[in-house]
Protein backbone atom coordinates (compact mmCIF):
# COMPACT_ATOMS: atom_id res chain seq x y z
CA UNK A 1 0.00 0.00 0.00
CA UNK A 2 1.05 3.55 -1.22
CA UNK A 3 2.06 6.32 1.93
CA UNK A 4 -1.26 7.68 3.01
CA UNK A 5 -2.29 10.60 0.87
CA UNK A 6 -2.82 13.19 3.30
CA UNK A 7 -2.19 14.27 6.92
CA UNK A 8 -2.44 16.79 9.36
CA UNK A 9 1.65 17.16 10.36
CA UNK A 10 2.13 18.41 14.26
CA UNK A 11 3.87 20.25 15.01
CA UNK A 12 4.99 19.61 18.74
CA UNK A 13 4.69 16.58 20.38
CA UNK A 14 1.29 15.80 21.78
CA UNK A 15 -0.56 18.93 20.73
CA UNK A 16 -2.42 19.07 17.45
CA UNK A 17 -1.98 22.02 17.07
CA UNK A 18 0.01 24.58 15.92
CA UNK A 19 0.77 21.80 12.61
CA UNK A 20 0.58 21.51 8.74
CA UNK A 21 -1.21 19.72 6.17
CA UNK A 22 0.99 16.95 4.05
CA UNK A 23 -0.50 15.36 1.10
CA UNK A 24 1.22 13.69 -1.89
CA UNK A 25 1.32 16.50 -4.79
CA UNK A 26 -0.44 14.22 -7.21
CA UNK A 27 0.04 16.75 -10.54
CA UNK A 28 3.86 15.01 -9.88
CA UNK A 29 3.00 11.37 -10.32
CA UNK A 30 3.85 9.07 -11.36
CA UNK A 31 7.12 10.08 -12.41
CA UNK A 32 7.92 11.73 -8.48
CA UNK A 33 6.46 10.82 -5.23
CA UNK A 34 6.54 14.29 -3.72
CA UNK A 35 4.52 16.47 -1.15
CA UNK A 36 3.19 19.63 -0.50
CA UNK A 37 3.38 20.77 2.82
CA UNK A 38 1.70 24.21 3.81
CA UNK A 39 -0.75 25.43 6.41
CA UNK A 40 -1.52 28.37 3.61
CA UNK A 41 -5.18 28.59 3.57
CA UNK A 42 -4.34 29.66 -0.34
CA UNK A 43 -1.87 27.16 -1.30
CA UNK A 44 -4.82 24.01 -0.11
CA UNK A 45 -7.58 26.31 -2.16
CA UNK A 46 -5.05 26.05 -5.20
CA UNK A 47 -3.41 22.44 -4.27
CA UNK A 48 -7.82 21.50 -4.23
CA UNK A 49 -8.75 23.44 -7.81
CA UNK A 50 -4.95 22.23 -9.73
CA UNK A 51 -5.80 18.54 -8.65
CA UNK A 52 -2.79 18.51 -5.91
CA UNK A 53 -5.24 16.61 -4.22
CA UNK A 54 -8.07 15.11 -5.71
CA UNK A 55 -10.91 12.58 -5.44
CA UNK A 56 -14.29 13.52 -3.65
CA UNK A 57 -12.94 12.08 -0.11
CA UNK A 58 -9.54 13.24 0.17
CA UNK A 59 -10.99 16.60 -1.21
CA UNK A 60 -13.29 16.68 1.91
CA UNK A 61 -10.12 15.71 4.11
CA UNK A 62 -7.98 18.58 2.34
CA UNK A 63 -11.18 21.15 2.81
CA UNK A 64 -11.38 20.13 6.71
CA UNK A 65 -7.42 20.49 7.33
CA UNK A 66 -8.06 24.14 4.94
CA UNK A 67 -10.24 25.30 7.70
CA UNK A 68 -7.58 24.55 10.68
CA UNK A 69 -5.03 25.65 8.52
CA UNK A 70 -6.65 29.48 8.69
CA UNK A 71 -8.08 29.43 12.24
CA UNK A 72 -5.09 27.87 14.15
CA UNK A 73 -2.45 31.37 14.62
CA UNK A 74 -5.18 33.37 14.55
CA UNK A 75 -4.71 35.41 18.13
CA UNK A 76 -8.20 36.62 19.50
CA UNK A 77 -9.39 36.03 23.14
CA UNK A 78 -12.92 36.05 21.35
CA UNK A 79 -14.53 32.91 20.42
CA UNK A 80 -16.95 34.49 18.31
CA UNK A 81 -14.55 36.06 16.00
CA UNK A 82 -12.67 32.18 16.03
CA UNK A 83 -15.85 30.62 14.95
CA UNK A 84 -16.52 33.77 12.44
CA UNK A 85 -12.84 33.09 10.56
CA UNK A 86 -13.31 29.35 10.20
CA UNK A 87 -16.73 30.42 8.75
CA UNK A 88 -14.82 32.77 6.42
CA UNK A 89 -12.08 30.23 5.26
CA UNK A 90 -15.03 27.79 4.93
CA UNK A 91 -16.37 29.85 2.59
CA UNK A 92 -13.74 30.31 0.22
CA UNK A 93 -12.54 26.81 0.26
CA UNK A 94 -16.08 26.13 -0.82
CA UNK A 95 -15.33 27.49 -3.94
CA UNK A 96 -12.32 25.54 -5.06
CA UNK A 97 -14.22 23.17 -6.98
CA UNK A 98 -17.55 22.33 -7.34
CA UNK A 99 -18.96 18.56 -7.95
CA UNK A 100 -17.64 16.16 -5.35
CA UNK A 101 -19.98 16.74 -2.32
CA UNK A 102 -17.71 15.28 0.17
CA UNK A 103 -15.73 18.94 0.36
CA UNK A 104 -19.13 20.74 1.27
CA UNK A 105 -19.96 17.87 3.75
CA UNK A 106 -16.79 18.54 5.61
CA UNK A 107 -16.38 21.93 5.75
CA UNK A 108 -20.26 22.04 6.94
CA UNK A 109 -19.01 19.34 9.76
CA UNK A 110 -16.01 22.27 10.53
CA UNK A 111 -18.77 24.91 10.56
CA UNK A 112 -21.21 23.38 12.76
CA UNK A 113 -18.19 22.93 15.58
CA UNK A 114 -17.45 26.67 15.05
CA UNK A 115 -20.88 27.39 15.54
CA UNK A 116 -21.38 25.11 18.25
CA UNK A 117 -21.08 27.00 21.82
CA UNK A 118 -19.98 28.58 24.33
CA UNK A 119 -16.41 27.43 24.58
CA UNK A 120 -13.09 29.56 25.18
CA UNK A 121 -10.66 29.68 22.04
CA UNK A 122 -8.28 27.39 22.96
CA UNK A 123 -11.45 24.69 23.57
CA UNK A 124 -12.32 25.43 20.05
CA UNK A 125 -9.99 25.49 18.51
CA UNK A 126 -8.68 22.33 19.86
CA UNK A 127 -12.67 21.09 18.80
CA UNK A 128 -12.02 21.80 15.33
CA UNK A 129 -8.48 19.82 15.05
CA UNK A 130 -9.93 16.84 16.60
CA UNK A 131 -13.07 17.38 13.77
CA UNK A 132 -10.50 17.61 10.72
CA UNK A 133 -8.53 14.53 12.14
CA UNK A 134 -11.74 12.67 12.74
CA UNK A 135 -13.25 13.08 9.28
CA UNK A 136 -9.71 11.43 7.97
CA UNK A 137 -10.02 8.33 10.47
CA UNK A 138 -13.29 7.86 9.60
CA UNK A 139 -12.56 7.76 5.50
CA UNK A 140 -9.82 5.08 6.11
CA UNK A 141 -12.87 2.87 8.37
CA UNK A 142 -15.12 3.77 5.81
CA UNK A 143 -12.77 2.82 2.81
CA UNK A 144 -11.98 -0.40 4.54
CA UNK A 145 -15.30 -1.31 5.19
CA UNK A 146 -16.62 -0.74 1.60
CA UNK A 147 -13.63 -3.08 0.54
CA UNK A 148 -14.74 -5.69 3.01
CA UNK A 149 -18.56 -5.62 1.66
CA UNK A 150 -17.83 -4.86 -2.56
CA UNK A 151 -15.58 -8.30 -1.84
CA UNK A 152 -18.63 -9.85 -1.82
CA UNK A 153 -20.22 -8.65 -4.57
CA UNK A 154 -17.04 -10.64 -6.36
CA UNK A 155 -17.47 -13.89 -5.91
CA UNK A 156 -16.14 -16.07 -9.28
CA UNK A 157 -15.00 -12.74 -10.93
CA UNK A 158 -11.38 -12.22 -11.33
CA UNK A 159 -10.10 -9.23 -13.51
CA UNK A 160 -12.29 -5.92 -12.73
CA UNK A 161 -12.36 -2.69 -15.18
CA UNK A 162 -11.92 0.76 -13.10
CA UNK A 163 -12.09 4.06 -14.53
CA UNK A 164 -10.23 7.70 -13.01
CA UNK A 165 -8.30 6.90 -9.76
CA UNK A 166 -11.21 6.03 -6.62
CA UNK A 167 -8.07 4.24 -4.86
CA UNK A 168 -5.78 5.47 -1.89
CA UNK A 169 -4.85 8.27 -3.52
CA UNK A 170 -8.63 9.82 -3.92
CA UNK A 171 -9.28 9.07 0.03
CA UNK A 172 -7.38 8.75 3.44
CA UNK A 173 -6.42 5.37 2.74
CA UNK A 174 -7.56 2.01 1.26
CA UNK A 175 -9.86 3.79 -1.60
CA UNK A 176 -13.61 3.04 -2.36
CA UNK A 177 -13.43 1.31 -6.37
CA UNK A 178 -10.31 -0.10 -5.47
CA UNK A 179 -11.06 -1.16 -1.97
CA UNK A 180 -12.39 -4.54 -2.75
CA UNK A 181 -9.24 -5.03 -4.90
CA UNK A 182 -6.71 -4.34 -1.86
CA UNK A 183 -9.01 -6.61 0.45
CA UNK A 184 -8.62 -9.15 -1.90
CA UNK A 185 -4.78 -9.13 -2.18
CA UNK A 186 -5.18 -9.23 1.97
CA UNK A 187 -7.10 -12.50 1.41
CA UNK A 188 -4.38 -13.97 -0.39
CA UNK A 189 -7.02 -14.10 -3.97
CA UNK A 190 -5.66 -11.86 -7.01
CA UNK A 191 -8.09 -9.76 -8.51
CA UNK A 192 -6.64 -8.78 -12.27
CA UNK A 193 -7.62 -4.70 -13.04
CA UNK A 194 -8.34 -2.98 -16.39
CA UNK A 195 -7.48 1.16 -15.67
CA UNK A 196 -9.04 3.09 -18.24
CA UNK A 197 -6.08 5.92 -18.79
CA UNK A 198 -9.20 8.73 -18.27
CA UNK A 199 -8.70 11.48 -20.75
CA UNK A 200 -7.67 14.32 -20.44
CA UNK A 201 -6.06 14.39 -17.57
CA UNK A 202 -4.77 10.92 -16.91
CA UNK A 203 -6.04 9.96 -13.71
CA UNK A 204 -6.10 6.06 -14.56
CA UNK A 205 -2.71 5.97 -16.06
CA UNK A 206 -1.12 8.94 -13.91
CA UNK A 207 -2.64 7.20 -10.56
CA UNK A 208 -4.41 3.88 -10.71
CA UNK A 209 -1.51 2.34 -12.89
CA UNK A 210 0.67 3.71 -10.32
CA UNK A 211 -0.41 3.05 -6.83
CA UNK A 212 -1.61 -0.51 -7.73
CA UNK A 213 1.65 -1.52 -9.32
CA UNK A 214 3.37 -0.20 -6.03
CA UNK A 215 0.80 -2.46 -3.86
CA UNK A 216 1.59 -5.19 -6.79
CA UNK A 217 -1.59 -5.48 -7.70
CA UNK A 218 -1.73 -6.75 -11.68
CA UNK A 219 -2.52 -4.20 -13.69
CA UNK A 220 -3.12 -3.50 -17.41
CA UNK A 221 -3.66 0.05 -18.66
CA UNK A 222 -5.86 0.47 -21.21
CA UNK A 223 -7.17 3.62 -23.44
CA UNK A 224 -10.58 5.00 -22.21
CA UNK A 225 -12.03 3.55 -26.09
CA UNK A 226 -10.46 0.43 -25.81
CA UNK A 227 -13.15 -0.57 -22.68
CA UNK A 228 -15.74 -1.70 -25.19
CA UNK A 229 -13.21 -3.98 -26.73
CA UNK A 230 -12.08 -6.07 -23.29
CA UNK A 231 -15.85 -6.39 -22.73
CA UNK A 232 -16.76 -7.73 -25.74
CA UNK A 233 -13.48 -10.25 -25.31
CA UNK A 234 -15.43 -11.28 -22.00
CA UNK A 235 -12.52 -10.25 -19.82
CA UNK A 236 -14.68 -8.02 -17.54
CA UNK A 237 -16.29 -9.41 -14.70
CA UNK A 238 -17.73 -6.60 -13.33
CA UNK A 239 -16.98 -2.99 -13.42
CA UNK A 240 -15.91 -0.76 -10.33
CA UNK A 241 -15.96 3.11 -9.99
CA UNK A 242 -16.46 5.68 -7.51
CA UNK A 243 -18.57 8.20 -7.28
CA UNK A 244 -18.27 12.65 -6.72
CA UNK A 245 -21.98 13.11 -5.46
CA UNK A 246 -24.55 10.18 -5.40
CA UNK A 247 -28.54 11.73 -5.07
CA UNK A 248 -31.45 10.57 -3.93
CA UNK A 249 -32.88 8.45 -7.26
CA UNK A 250 -29.31 7.00 -7.32
CA UNK A 251 -27.82 8.86 -10.16
CA UNK A 252 -24.57 9.01 -9.32
CA UNK A 253 -22.04 11.94 -10.48
CA UNK A 254 -18.56 10.28 -11.22
CA UNK A 255 -15.24 11.15 -13.67
CA UNK A 256 -16.22 12.41 -17.37
CA UNK A 257 -16.23 8.81 -19.45
CA UNK A 258 -18.37 6.69 -16.68
CA UNK A 259 -21.78 7.19 -17.79
CA UNK A 260 -20.20 5.96 -21.45
CA UNK A 261 -19.05 3.08 -19.57
CA UNK A 262 -22.31 2.61 -17.72
CA UNK A 263 -24.11 1.85 -20.94
CA UNK A 264 -21.25 -0.41 -22.31
CA UNK A 265 -21.27 -2.57 -19.30
CA UNK A 266 -25.22 -2.90 -19.78
CA UNK A 267 -24.29 -3.68 -23.62
CA UNK A 268 -22.38 -6.31 -22.37
CA UNK A 269 -24.33 -7.84 -19.58
CA UNK A 270 -21.34 -6.66 -16.95
CA UNK A 271 -22.50 -6.04 -13.86
CA UNK A 272 -22.05 -2.03 -12.94
CA UNK A 273 -20.89 -1.02 -9.11
CA UNK A 274 -20.77 2.29 -7.60
CA UNK A 275 -18.64 2.28 -4.34
CA UNK A 276 -18.63 5.56 -2.13
CA UNK A 277 -19.02 6.41 1.22
CA UNK A 278 -21.55 8.15 2.99
CA UNK A 279 -19.94 11.02 2.95
CA UNK A 280 -20.36 11.40 -1.03
CA UNK A 281 -24.18 11.52 -0.51
CA UNK A 282 -26.36 14.28 -1.38
CA UNK A 283 -29.91 13.03 -0.76
CA UNK A 284 -31.40 16.85 -0.94
CA UNK A 285 -31.03 16.62 -4.70
CA UNK A 286 -33.86 14.56 -5.69
CA UNK A 287 -32.24 13.56 -9.44
CA UNK A 288 -28.55 14.01 -11.34
CA UNK A 289 -29.34 16.88 -13.40
CA UNK A 290 -29.37 19.10 -10.85
CA UNK A 291 -25.45 17.98 -9.72
CA UNK A 292 -23.28 20.87 -10.73
CA UNK A 293 -20.62 19.58 -13.05
CA UNK A 294 -17.16 21.69 -13.41
CA UNK A 295 -16.33 22.39 -16.47
CA UNK A 296 -11.92 22.27 -16.85
CA UNK A 297 -9.86 24.69 -18.87
CA UNK A 298 -9.96 24.04 -22.43
CA UNK A 299 -5.95 23.40 -22.26
CA UNK A 300 -6.34 20.51 -20.32
CA UNK A 301 -7.75 19.25 -23.33
CA UNK A 302 -5.51 20.84 -26.62
CA UNK A 303 -2.40 20.74 -24.57
CA UNK A 304 -2.49 18.48 -21.52
CA UNK A 305 1.07 18.16 -20.15
CA UNK A 306 2.69 20.52 -21.98
CA UNK A 307 2.35 19.55 -25.52
CA UNK A 308 -0.08 20.76 -28.16
CA UNK A 309 -2.54 18.11 -29.47
CA UNK A 310 -4.94 20.34 -31.18
CA UNK A 311 -5.61 23.65 -33.21
CA UNK A 312 -4.68 26.37 -31.77
CA UNK A 313 -8.41 28.37 -31.42
CA UNK A 314 -10.46 25.45 -31.32
CA UNK A 315 -13.53 25.59 -29.03
CA UNK A 316 -13.26 22.78 -26.74
CA UNK A 317 -16.38 21.40 -24.08
CA UNK A 318 -14.45 19.90 -21.08
CA UNK A 319 -17.10 18.44 -18.42
CA UNK A 320 -15.07 17.12 -16.13
CA UNK A 321 -17.87 14.64 -14.88
CA UNK A 322 -21.07 12.90 -15.72
CA UNK A 323 -24.00 11.31 -14.42
CA UNK A 324 -24.84 7.83 -14.71
CA UNK A 325 -28.47 6.99 -14.11
CA UNK A 326 -29.54 5.16 -11.65
CA UNK A 327 -30.51 2.58 -13.72
CA UNK A 328 -27.67 1.40 -15.33
CA UNK A 329 -26.31 0.66 -11.62
CA UNK A 330 -26.61 -2.74 -10.78
CA UNK A 331 -25.61 -2.24 -7.03
CA UNK A 332 -23.86 0.55 -4.95
CA UNK A 333 -21.50 -0.34 -2.30
CA UNK A 334 -20.77 2.21 1.28
CA UNK A 335 -19.56 1.32 4.68
CA UNK A 336 -22.66 0.12 5.57
CA UNK A 337 -23.10 -2.43 3.14
CA UNK A 338 -24.97 -2.94 -0.33
CA UNK A 339 -27.32 -0.84 -1.65
CA UNK A 340 -29.36 -2.76 -4.08
CA UNK A 341 -32.38 -1.14 -6.24
CA UNK A 342 -34.33 0.55 -5.66
CA UNK A 343 -32.26 3.72 -4.66
CA UNK A 344 -34.78 5.91 -3.92
CA UNK A 345 -36.44 3.94 -0.88
CA UNK A 346 -33.11 2.01 0.41
CA UNK A 347 -31.05 5.38 0.18
CA UNK A 348 -33.69 6.85 2.34
CA UNK A 349 -33.96 4.09 4.69
CA UNK A 350 -29.89 4.04 5.33
CA UNK A 351 -30.28 8.16 5.27
CA UNK A 352 -32.83 7.30 8.39
CA UNK A 353 -30.08 5.09 9.97
CA UNK A 354 -27.25 7.78 9.70
O1 LIG B 1 -11.23 15.21 -10.98
P1 LIG B 1 -10.91 14.18 -9.94
O2 LIG B 1 -9.63 13.46 -10.19
O3 LIG B 1 -11.01 14.74 -8.54
O4 LIG B 1 -12.08 13.11 -10.10
C1 LIG B 1 -12.12 12.03 -9.22
C2 LIG B 1 -13.16 11.03 -9.51
O5 LIG B 1 -13.98 11.20 -10.39
C3 LIG B 1 -13.22 9.84 -8.60
O6 LIG B 1 -13.67 8.71 -9.29
C4 LIG B 1 -14.19 10.14 -7.45
O7 LIG B 1 -13.83 11.32 -6.81
C5 LIG B 1 -14.26 9.05 -6.47
S1 LIG B 1 -12.82 9.01 -5.48
C6 LIG B 1 -12.92 7.80 -4.31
Amino acid sequence: MIPPTIEWISGTEGNILPGHVRMIDQTRLPLELSYLETADVETIWRAIKTLQVRGAPAIGIAAGFGVLAGIQSMNTDDPAELAAEAHRVADHLATSRPTAVNLFWALDRMRAVASAGDVSVGSLKERLAREALAMAEEDAAMCRAIGEHGLTLLDGVDTVLTHCNAGSLATARFGTALSPVYAAREKGRVLHVYADETRPLLQGARLTAWELMHAGVEVTLICDNTAAHVMKSGRVGAVLVGADRIVANGDAANKIGTYGLAVLARAHNIPFYVLAPTSTMDLGLSHGGQIPIEERAAEEVTEGFGTRTAPEGVKVYAPAFDVTPAELITAMVCEKGIIRPPYHDALEKLSGAL
